[in-house]
């Protein structure tokens, strides 16, 4: 039922604020001149651990933590001069050791303090979170108010620039702490995010107050007001200088392993060249067997012998053929450019990934391939790289319904374009740019090294030709193109 109550029926009734002291969350207390326990609501008891009848008469000094009482009796000097006293922070102790952070506000009256306190130890934990986070991931946050052009920082942001911390900067000194070119891309996507509200994420030079240069890592977002405009842009900020340097020094040690020949998937072609050898050892031994048990049952035909041995001799030769292409994949980077036909090449590829394509039940497409076409190139490492890019796309397809590969060749006046192409639908969009860059895998740990397109991608252009991976195809294909030889 709702009780209609009329305004002056209200001021007639009787209101008992005292009322609200049993409902609050606030920590309320009243403590006489001595620093004793006068009055505490019920919320102390969860504060402290006792009972709060327990609690009058004590010394609330005791219940603070000792670092923070000397703190906490010089505030009696600061009531001599003032009546009120507002967000002083000093620490209680339960009795089972918990520390709470109290905010206090607090009026003398009289010879009394009447104090109210609000508990903030999981706000305290946070921002000390935050800094920790802030210090160790060395990411700084900024917010830029639209309205007056100012920027408040992090301290980590302030440590970047290696300014003394402050409330806020004007945007324009914020700026100029860019050098050249960066100054204007900052420039103008701080004004795009605030007209239209785009949102950023780049990487830029940086010079810092001390002169060194850096590399900084922005991202920039905008925040809306009712009325649709944009009131303030906030991102993170981080100094990615030393990231940038161990970039480079990858990139350095992946020159050094191409020149030393390591290639990422020497291990496959091991592999490969392992069953290859093992198959025609079975034969050898088989043949081998035969002989010698027609000798042992006193049943020898020469005619038989000679069919074994010459089967073994056969095999044999297969053998050293695999094995002469072992060692010029081994000194492969001093192997001189040749003239050799396509056909030729894919034939090793195959032979190399026949097995690991067949156990993976996959479908291998290779077209007819003319003799005519030829390629100036050091062959070895164009198998490489063609077996790199059929592992990459066994790996991907693995898992699907449908599984294919298909091998295409495309012959132009100067170039020929071999593209390889799986049933998979494509790289994701999000990390498109990053699959050539070296070490970048979304395999397992120990599974990929992140190598693979970087190191193909290197011996294509060491070739004059490109790799790329073509984002226009509804399945995945990734382009080889390669000038032909002249005749
Ligand atoms: N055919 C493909 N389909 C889908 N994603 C692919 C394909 N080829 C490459 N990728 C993506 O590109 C990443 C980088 O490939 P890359 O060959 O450089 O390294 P990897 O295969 O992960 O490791 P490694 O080649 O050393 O074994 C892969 O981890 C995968 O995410
Ligand atoms: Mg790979």
């Amino acid at each position: 039922m709702v009780k209609i109550i009329r305004k002056n029926e209200v001021s007639k009734q009787k209101i008992d604020p005292l009322k609200l002291v049993d409902l609050s969350n606030y920590l309320l207390t009243i403590i006489d001149y001595q620093g004793t326990f006068v009055y505490l609501n019920d919320e102390w008891e969860k504060i402290l651990g006792f009972k709060v009848s327990k609690l009058i008469g004590k010394k609330c000094l005791d219940y603070i933590h000792p670092e923070d009482r000397q703190k906490t009796i010089d505030l009696k000097k600061y009531y001599k001069k003032s009546k009120r006293l507002d967000h002083f922070v000093n620490r209680y102790v339960h009795k089972d050791g918990t520390i709470s952070y109290l905010d206090w506000s607090a009026k003398k009256v009289g010879n009394m303090y009447y104090c109210t306190a609000r508990n903030i130890t999981q706000e305290m934990k946070h921002t000390q979170i935050e800094k920790e986070m802030q210090k160790i991931g060395k990411i700084g946050w900024w917010v830029v108010n639209v309205k007056d052009n100012s920027v408040a920082w992090s301290d980590e942001v302030f440590r970047i620039y290696g300014l003394p911390v402050t409330k806020t900067v004007p945007v324009k000194k914020a700026i100029k702490f860019y050098p050249g070119e960066a100054q204007k891309t900052i420039s103008k996507l701080v004004e795009d995010g605030i007209k239209s509200g785009t949102p950023w994420d780049v990487e830029l030079p940086f010079k810092s107050k001390d002169n060194q240069s850096k590399w900084v890592h922005t991202t920039g977002y905008p925040i809306y007001n009712n009325k649709g405009e944009v009131s303030e842009l906030f991102g993170v900020f981080k100094d990615i200088t030393q990231d940038k340097i161990k970039k480079d020094q990858l990139r350095f040690y992946l020159d050094k392993m191409i020149a030393n020949s390591q290639l990422a998937t020497l291990g496959e072609i091991s592999a490969g060249i392992a069953h290859e050898i093992n198959n025609p050892l079975a034969i050898i031994q088989g043949n081998a067997e035969r002989i010698l048990l027609q000798i042992e049952r006193g049943d020898v035909s020469l005619d038989f012998i000679k069919q074994n041995a010459e089967k073994i001799i056969a095999t044999t030769s297969r053998i050293s053929n695999i094995v002469a292409g072992l060692k010029s994949l081994a000194r492969f980077d001093k192997e001189p450019f040749e003239n050799v036909r396509l056909s030729q090449i894919m034939n090793e590829v195959s032979n190399m990934m026949s097995l690991k394509i067949k156990s993976n039940q996959i479908e291998f497409r290779l077209p007819e391939i003319s003799d005519k076409i030829q390629i100036q190139c050091r062959p070895v490492q164009i198998e490489q790289v063609i077996v790199n890019l059929i592992a990459n796309s066994i790996d991907a397809i693995q898992n699907l319904k449908k599984k294919w590969i298909e091998v295409r060749v495309d012959v132009q006046p100067s170039n020929i374009r071999l593209s390889v192409v799986d049933s998979g639908s494509g790289v994701p969009k999000e990390i498109q740019a990053k699959i050539l860059e070296p070490f970048f895998t979304t395999k397992q740990q120990g599974k990929g090294t992140g190598l693979g397109l970087s190191i193909s991608r290197r011996i294509i252009s060491e070739h004059g030709g490109v790799l790329l991976y073509d984002p226009s195809q509804k399945n995945t294909t990734f382009v080889i193109q390669l000038p032909l030889s002249r005749k």
